[in-house]
């Protein structure tokens, strides 16, 4: 099957050019100066499919790598299956996800991993991922991590958040970390100081503070600022990297920032709604409204400045990725278990079907430029979990994951139109500029012009390589 993605302007990281992408079956095989006739023939007459991409940018499909489909959390399980998710994911221009196998104390981490791998095999509408999560280092852990490396799973997530649920202690941590320095793989860190935010809940909740918004305030950036600071001490005694997921204090990420001046391979992530929403507006909502923002780490206050620092964070490449956390629980009977104690709300925001679009408001909103919203949402993904060039970029020889992007559209943001299996939106009636007119994953058009036409069975396990990004 060959198709001619012909007239549009093809964004890259370092720029962006008018260029025709042919591609054969499941991989990119050219991109031409517009209108040329190369491999001797006519491409848009001997092509089977052609797409009109005149006016509009042509990017490479977005790398969500932070997702979690239907796992269990709270007392609940995330509302979207790997199939509602990866749809979703992909009506959003989003055609690879690294989702999270979730560990428990007492498990065996194997044990888990192939649990994820059965859920997700033939329900994915995009290609998927997985790192593993780690709750608590032991001997089998530690023996699992150098075995999933070798199979495809070079990064692990530690918390020092959730005491009994998925916490590591320091020690834990400086094990994990000196494994991954030997074995080549990334630790993504949840940096919350968990053991000073229970006492924090208990001493709210004892005083009656119980609503949605004290989940905010029991959890201050001094919390995430220590925690991010002594993950980076463990990191340099270990030698390893460390990668901060889901980043939202000002103060954590200029840690970060000092540490990559130092030379140091510490990367941090942020989400959009850390960028968009805030304490007072969105956590601090009237009645149990808050509830539909309570995750972790929580959103900080504006009057603070935070979310105008994380753009220029992401400008300076302090922050080098934006994924989503996409997390879903449904207000109704999940976020409700919270009713009268926030402690008791699940925690997380479901997200993955408007990064795109909203990442790129900042290009609209001069926050960043196109070549940054490529590079945060795909490029750079891509290479720092071990899967460039076959994601993350529009060259020969790469996966056709493809999205034409219409600069003069709009997208609305609504519970009414999204297609996540989630009962609200986070930012129910945003309109933004620019809209994903048509996705290509593998070759596949699985989105085009408002119809999905993809499957279950389409997406494909990513057998990842080490982090691109460590020296
Ligand atoms: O609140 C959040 N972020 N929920 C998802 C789990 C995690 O910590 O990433
Ligand atoms: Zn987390
Ligand atoms: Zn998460």
């Amino acid at each position: 099957m060959r198709t001619l993605v012909t007239g549009g302007l093809v964004v890259s990281t370092t720029g962006a050019s008018a260029a025709d992408v042919l591609v054969e079956d499941e991989r990119i095989v050219a991109v031409l100066e517009p209108g040329t006739t190369a491999l001797g023939s006519d491409l848009a007459a001997t092509s089977d499919l052609v797409i009109d991409a005149t006016g509009k940018y042509v990017v490479p499909g977005g790398v969500d790598c932070h997702t979690h489909m239907e796992m269990p959390f709270g007392g609940t399980s995330s509302s979207d299956t790997f199939e509602t998710g990866t749809q979703a994911a992909a009506w959003g221009g989003t055609t690879t996800i690294i989702d999270f196998a979730a560990h428990h104390v007492g498990e065996r981490v194997l044990d888990v991993m192939a649990a994820w791998h059965a859920k997700a095999a033939g329900n994915c509408a995009i290609d998927y991922g997985f790192h593993q999560i780690l709750a608590g280092v032991d001997d089998d852990a530690i023996k699992a991590m150098n075995e999933l490396v070798g199979e495809g799973v070079s990064s692990f997530k530690m918390f020092m958040a959730y005491p009994g649920v998925f916490y590591s202690d320091d020690g834990q941590i400086l094990r994990a970390m000196q494994a991954a320095a030997d074995n080549g793989a990334l630790i993504m860190m949840h940096a919350e100081n968990g053991t000073a935010i229970d006492v924090l809940v208990s001493q709210a909740l004892a005083r009656g503070d119980t609503d949605p918004g004290f989940h905010g305030t029991t959890r201050p950036w001094e919390t995430e600022e220590e925690a991010v600071h002594r993950a980076i001490m463990l990191a340099r005694i270990a030698g390893a990297p460390v990668y901060f997921v889901h980043m939202s204090a000002k103060q954590a990420v200029s840690t970060v920032a000092a540490a990559r001046d130092e030379g140091l391979n510490v990367f941090g992530e942020t989400c959009p709604q850390y960028l968009y929403l805030s304490l007072e507006d969105h956590l601090f909502a009237p009645g149990f409204e808050g509830a539909k923002y309570v995750f972790s780490t929580p959103l900080r206050a504006r009057a603070e400045g935070h979310q105008e620092a994380l753009w220029r964070y992401l400008r300076t490449n302090d922050l080098s990725v934006v994924s989503t956390d996409h997390c879903p629980f449904c207000f109704k009977e999940q976020k409700e278990l919270g009713q009268g104690n926030f402690s008791k709300i699940p925690n997380g925001l479901g997200g993955i079907e408007h990064r795109m679009d909203l990442i790129y408001q900042g290009v609209v909103d001069g926050q960043i430029g196109l070549s940054r919203w490529v590079e945060l949402c795909s490029t750079t993904p891509a290479r720092m979990f071990g899967m460039y060039p076959k994601k993350g970029v529009i060259a020969p020889g790469s996966d056709a994951d493809l999205v034409i992007y219409d600069p003069n559209g709009q997208t609305r943001i609504s519970v009414d139109t999204h297609h996540m299996n989630l009962d609200y939106s986070g930012y129910e009636g945003t309109v933004v500029a620019g809209h994903v007119d048509t996705v290509l994953s593998r070759g596949t058009v699985v989105i085009d012009q408002g119809r999905f036409l993809g499957s279950k069975s389409h997406g494909s396990y990513v057998r990842r390589s080490l982090s691109q990004y460590l020296v």
